[in-house]
């Protein structure tokens, strides 16, 4: 076992469960799911999305957190160790690294607009009133030079700050504030949203799935997004799994985390429909929905901006508990594999990022002639690269590493986590084996053949 002091473990299983939490949570729930289910039909999305993070979500990270913890190191370190230094698979622990050095150099773009957004409601939108003008406030903020540049560099220096603290007193300690101030935060957003007219309407959109609206694109986003609000395919669940005793549950840890994951997207859902709704606005808003309608209602609403900043700081409270787990990869293969100290293999990785996020910060504007493919600006890219490239095929790996190639008694040992063998374990390895290859593949096919 490869423990050196810049190392670490988590001091406890809520600690880890928080900290596994807070990754999960992030702008996918707050920001993405409320709009793709809203571009998808609500219910019937909704539906083939709790599928989704049943039967391939939850699989793959019982997957992650067994490569991680049967090692105790960093991803990289852990597929060459269980592979007998394999340079393939090897090759598929740095795709997981990298996804998570690419991801986090766009997330803190729009992490950004969140904190932006947060000084905004504080000062209250700059006086600005009716609908238009409120929400023409994101067109510049997306087109903000300056601002995305102050607003990027806050937030991953945020970020930093936590993991220079390493595990127990950065990540460990931040998850145990973050989380559960989050969630106060949204049962008071959720307390007003019940009294607004709209919300048996929102529940309704919510909850009753029309089929008819159905389509194979909508499948295929499902599934492609519990990858990604379940933070799978970065290393972040690997390392995570890396800090764990073995005699932790890792089949009963996914389910709870990707229980608390579902329960915050359909939070998020239930708390924006019913105020969008009851302003007559349309859940189909896209990825403005967020920052251009909630805003909008948020200043017709008594009390509108005290509460647009607790649903702004709610935001970037989730964005910064997921940036640490994007961090974290990158920090742990500095420490594990070249050496370095937790300090060095903080900093220079966090600098390097905030560099390589610097194109994506100012696509909405110097560089927003610049394509890099196609039609696409560098953020574009970027997000593209990592949603439907890089994440796809690092799952893809795991899948069918753990199914494959991994060491049957070890893949027993960690699914049992120290008890005896359940049933539950059958089923379990049919789907790494079988079901999440295939449906993986399938998501992978549709992006990049769309
Ligand atoms: N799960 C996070 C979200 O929903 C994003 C994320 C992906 C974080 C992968 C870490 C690793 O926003």
């Amino acid at each position: 076992m490869s423990e050196t002091a810049d190392r670490g473990h988590w001091g406890s299983r809520l600690g880890f469960l928080l900290a596994c939490a807070g990754s999960a949570v992030g702008l996918g729930n707050i920001w993405k799911f409320p709009y793709i289910a809203g571009e998808n039909g609500g219910g019937a999305f909704v539906l083939i999305y709790l599928v989704c993070i049943f039967f391939v979500g939850i699989p793959i990270m019982i997957c992650e957190f067994a490569i991680g913890r049967s090692t105790h190191s960093s991803p990289v370190k852990a597929f060459g160790e269980l592979s007998g230094g394999s340079k393939g698979w090897i090759g598929a622990g740095i795709l997981s690294v990298a996804a998570a050095f690419v991801l986090l150099s766009f997330y803190s773009v729009v992490a950004g607009w969140a904190m932006h957004y947060v000084y905004l409601s504080v000062t209250g939108f700059g006086g600005a009133t009716g609908a238009e003008a409120i929400g023409g406030i994101f067109g510049e903020v997306f087109s903000s030079t300056k601002g995305n540049l102050f607003w990027h560099f806050a937030f991953i220096a945020m970020t930093t700050g936590i993991v220079l603290g390493g595990v127990q007193a950065g990540i460990e300690r931040a998850s145990r504030i973050l989380m559960p101030t989050l969630f106060i935060m949204l049962f008071i957003l959720l307390a007003k949203a019940v009294t607004m007219p709209g919300f048996g309407k929102a529940v309704t959109f919510v909850f009753y799935p029309d089929l008819s609206k159905l389509s194979s694109a909508g499948i295929l986003e499902a599934l492609g997004h519990s990858f990604f609000t379940l933070s799978l395919g970065m290393g972040s669940m690997m390392t995570y799994g890396s800090y764990l005793k073995d005699d932790f549950d890792i089949v009963r840890s996914s389910f709870v985390i990707s229980v608390l994951d579902t329960a915050v997207a359909l939070l998020a859902c239930l708390i924006m429909y019913p105020i969008i709704f009851s302003f007559g606005m349309d859940p189909q808003a896209g990825p403005g929905l967020v920052f251009k309608s909630m805003p909008i209602v948020f200043a017709q609403m008594p009390f509108g901006m005290p509460l647009a900043t607790l649903f702004f700081v709610l935001l970037t409270f989730a964005a910064l508990s997921s940036a640490i787990s994007l961090l974290e990869p990158v920090t742990a293969y500095m420490i594990d594999n070249r050496g370095w100290s937790r300090v060095k293999a903080t900093l220079i990785p966090a600098a390097a990022i905030f560099l390589f996020g610097v194109p994506s910060a100012l696509s909405g504007d110097i560089l927003s002639g610049y394509h890099l493919v196609g039609e696409k600006t560098f953020f574009d890219t970027m997000d593209f690269l990592v949603s439907n490239i890089m994440m796809p095929l690092a799952g893809l790996f795991i899948a069918v590493f753990v199914g494959y190639r991994m060491d049957i008694e070890i893949v027993k040992k960690e699914f049992a986590s120290g008890k005896p063998l359940n049933k539950l374990f059958s089923v379990w390895f049919f789907m790494v084996k079988y079901v999440c290859p295939v449906a993986v593949t399938a998501v992978f096919i549709h992006v990049i053949t769309k």
